[in-house]
């Protein structure tokens, strides 16, 4: 039996089960929507227009409706919807006419294998690799596709691998060691990203993060291409050990100016997410406050007070979206203490 339901300015024909599973015929996932919310964001916030967007794993295509209907006039040149799943071109056909969408000569539906999708094209601005599980079987031809200046986006839901629960998983995967502690997000996603530097290396492309999180069940990253070897040299340069884990990606997360322009347009909900990912500074790892209290035995302290203490000091401090008790700082773990066992 099947409903419509609408997320954001789309509307989607799903499955009544209540039980989300890869079986479904149409497989929608709530808890992807802001996900999908971020995507809009981010692409409207890029000073880009005219692109050609590749989904070579487009589900129910609602996140590509959601361009077709919420992205700002002149961004899109072209759409293309793929997935291998039976029946795509008449569900998709289907969620089309539903949602009412005119000018179809710029949309194009296939139900192929996504490599074979992106490497039967002539290449797109913006490629989404959404899959479920690791990206690893699609970055080659992703990014073989990938324009010069492209945008290449991507969703791991693999985190136990690269978060550390199965550490050979990660090493075979993602060619890298990771950890179980209160970091491992954080050094799960910069393995992800050095995976997909290298992948881009080979083919001359650097790949620098614009847009990076963790939430639930799942890393997800924006990736903006650049054509050369000098600039991947560059990429290559950054990646190292932290501590134990690695090797991975010790560069930047995010862009701060679009983070910036994407808070603008942001609904309530996905504000408070932004937010913290705006103030939050661009260190590598971070302090968990939760931690260090039971190590030392001490009281946790009121996080606003103790960050005042620290900036106070000299010191630069944040919040981290990695993990509610972590701040990110400049400070040496014993100075910390000091300040912490003074409060
Ligand atoms: C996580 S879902 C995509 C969700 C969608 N992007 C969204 O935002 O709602 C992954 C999709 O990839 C498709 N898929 C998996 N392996 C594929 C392959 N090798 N080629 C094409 N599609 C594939 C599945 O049928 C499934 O619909």
């Amino acid at each position: 039996m099947f409903q419509i339901i609408q997320e954001g300015k789309a509307k989607i024909k799903v499955s009544r089960e209540k039980k989300i599973s890869k079986k479904l015929l149409v497989f929608y996932n709530p808890v992807m929507k802001l996900n999908r919310d971020i995507s809009v964001l981010l692409l409207n916030s890029l000073r880009k227009s005219k692109l050609q967007i590749g989904l070579p794993l487009s589900g129910t295509g609602i996140r590509g409706i959601r361009f077709l209907l919420e992205l700002k006039r002149n961004k899109i040149k072209s759409i293309s919807f793929n997935d291998n799943k039976k029946d795509f071109l008449k569900t998709m056909q289907d969620t089309i006419t539903i949602n009412n969408i005119k000018g179809k000569n710029n949309i194009f539906i296939s139900n192929e294998d996504a490599n074979l999708f992106l490497l039967n094209s002539s290449g797109f601005d913006y490629i989404d690799i959404d899959p479920f599980g690791t990206p690893n079987p699609f970055l080659d031809a992703a990014i073989t596709r990938l324009a010069r200046k492209g945008i290449l986006a991507v969703t791991a839901t693999d985190t136990s691998a690269l978060s550390g629960t199965y550490e050979n998983a990660c090493r075979r995967k993602y060619w890298a060691k990771p950890v179980r502690n209160e970091l491992k997000h954080e050094m799960g996603v910069r393995i992800l990203i050095r995976k997909v530097q290298l992948v881009g290396a080979q083919y001359d492309k650097a790949l620098t993060p614009i847009f990076t999180y963790s939430k639930d069940h799942y890393f997800r990253v924006f990736f903006k291409c650049e054509k050369g070897k000098k600039k991947v040299d560059k990429i290559l340069r950054k990646h190292d050990f932290f501590n134990t884990a690695g090797p991975l990606w010790l560069g930047q997360l995010f862009d701060k100016r679009l983070v910036k322009k994407m808070l603008k347009d942001a609904d309530e909900e996905t504000k408070k997410f932004l937010s913290v990912i705006d103030e939050e500074l661009d260190i590598v790892g971070f302090h968990d406050i939760h931690r260090i209290c039971e190590e030392f035995k001490i009281q946790v302290p009121k996080y606003e007070t103790l960050m005042g203490l620290i900036k106070k000091k000299g010191y630069k401090v944040s919040r981290t979206h990695f993990n509610p008790f972590g701040i990110k700082s400049d400070i040496e773990k014993e100075n910390l203490v000091l300040i912490i066992k003074n409060i």
